[in-house]
């Protein structure tokens, strides 16, 4: 039997708070600066863009306390249950003064009107405890989740790194012993079950509670990272309630070996995926940086960017392409599908009621295999794609053996292009070939035009992007000769 509670309890920067009035659409932004008047932390676009919203949440992963950064303006309240919240304000109480991050922001000019400046100061400063001595491109990776519209980026950047060293007699550091133990202690696998007049939210103890919690609920909404969920609230005060939040479920966060597949949990976000991709696709952290900013690839998660379903997701076309499948649950019941076949139509999955998404198997590729990914959007940072096109080959003496291609943003969901992957298979692989398989696309797709892309373009960024592939591939042996 399951302990149930009803209040969340989470650390706020060193002091414990426990809440028992807490809303399914109460974000963490609001609770700081609204009831704690925590005001140091801003809110500018409300929905994961601009970074001015910027808090610490440290976590325990196993006996490690872990600290991300987050956008805490579609981060729930409740989800920071048994976690340690930090904000701007903890760094200058700690200090006593000015943390060594906001005084390189001073010496250096980085701050002009000020209103991203917490948010910059959050980020630089979780980078500075995980990386002391970043590179150029690590600063930028770490700040593309944080937009400043008036000082320009070379103070900032220069500020980071006129920080460079170990961060000794840092408090958070120094704290962490007694933070985990804080921590741990809070932990005690327990159920959340929160009632207001706006609803109830639910955080399940574990795995078998969620699978019991939404066999009684079918019709809950089910949150993970929240970037996509958040927006439904801040965005379009579309009511949510029942809220179920997988934020104790610590079985949905691995990454393991298994069989020739990676087993990804449907729980593991976009930051401890591309970690655990490292070993098998090292050539994708391109790709990576591509989705979202920093905050929202440590609260994103693999599973949420499948379930919900959308034709522009970025991991689904890279997914389909490596035949990965996924495991379903409803109750004890588990069954295993191909990712291709999850998606049904626009809006519409192969997802029963009381279902969830429990895990991505993905066959790991041969050596020799070839495999890309491209995102094409109208700006390289923090974008939605135009066009997302992934593929998979094998080539041997010349002639392509197998293609899985898969595309996102080409039609109502994420779909293979069948048409193409025929017209290749068993052919030599040559430009004359590449240039008859481009025919494909126009059966297997018939894109739409919208505000980020019309139709034909779409087509031509997939019929160009195939030949990328083939190009790259030649340079690729060419180089090694
Ligand atoms: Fe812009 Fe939160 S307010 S990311
Ligand atoms: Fe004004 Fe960055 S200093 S937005």
């Amino acid at each position: 039997m399951v302990k149930t509670r009803s209040f969340v309890r989470f650390l706020l920067n060193g002091v414990q708070v426990e809440l028992s009035d807490v809303s399914p659409h109460a974000t963490l932004l609001d609770y700081l600066r609204l009831d704690q008047r925590l005001t140091g932390t801003k809110e500018g676009c409300a929905e994961g863009d601009c970074g001015a919203c910027t808090v610490l949440v440290g976590r325990m992963v196993g006996a490690e306390l872990v600290y991300e950064t987050v956008n805490a303006c579609i981060r729930f309240l409740a989800s920071v249950d048994c976690q340690h919240v930090v904000t701007i304000e903890h760094l200058t109480n700690n200090y006593k003064g000015l943390h060594p991050v906001q005084n390189a922001m001073i010496q250096e000019h980085g701050s002009q009107c000020g209103f991203c400046t917490p948010g910059i100061v959050m980020s630089l400063y979780a980078l500075w405890m995980e990386t002391p001595k970043p590179s150029v491109d690590q600063i930028e990776r770490a700040l593309q989740g944080n937009l400043c519209r008036c000082t320009g980026y070379a103070p900032i950047l220069r500020a980071a790194q006129s920080i460079s060293g170990n961060p000794e007699n840092d408090p958070l550091l120094e704290q962490r012993a007694e933070v985990s133990k804080a921590l741990l202690k809070m932990n005690a696998q327990e159920r959340v079950e929160l009632d207001s007049e706006e609803g109830q939210v639910i955080v399940p103890a574990d795995l078998d509670d969620f699978a019991s919690v939404l066999a009684e609920n079918p019709d809950a909404t089910i949150v993970a990272g929240a970037t996509d969920v958040g927006l439904w609230v801040t965005k379009f005060m579309q009511p949510i309630s029942p809220v179920v939040h997988i934020s104790h479920l610590q079985e949905l966060k691995s990454c393991r070996v298994e069989g020739g597949e990676l087993v990804v949990g449907a729980g593991v976000t976009y930051s401890e995926f591309e970690s655990a991709l490292r070993d098998h696709f090292s050539h994708l952290d391109g790709f990576w940086s591509r989705i979202g900013g920093w905050q929202v690839r440590n609260m994103g998660t693999i599973g949420g960017n499948i379930a919900n379903g959308s034709p522009i997701g970025d991991t689904p076309p890279m997914l389909i392409a490596l035949n990965a499948s996924i495991m379903l649950r409803k109750g004890q019941n588990k069954r295993h599908i191909l990712l291709e076949d999850f998606f049904i139509e626009y809006g519409k999955q192969d997802l029963k009621p009381g279902e969830f998404l429990e895990s991505i198997q993905i066959p790991l590729p041969g050596k020799d295999d070839l495999f890309e990914v491209h995102k094409i959007s109208k700006r390289k940072d923090e974008d939605i794609s135009s066009v997302c096109g992934a593929f998979w080959m094998q080539i041997n003496a010349g002639h392509v053996k197998q293609a899985r291609i898969a595309f996102g943003g080409m039609a109502a969901t994420p779909k293979r292009a069948i048409e193409v992957e025929q017209r290749l298979i068993g052919q030599p692989w040559t430009e004359e070939t590449v240039l008859l398989a481009q025919g494909g696309f126009t059966e297997d797709f018939t894109p739409i035009s919208d505000a980020r892309a019309s139709s034909e373009y779409r087509e031509l960024l997939a019929k160009n992007l195939l030949m990328r592939v083939f190009l790259n591939s030649n340079a690729s042996v060419e180089g090694a000769q």
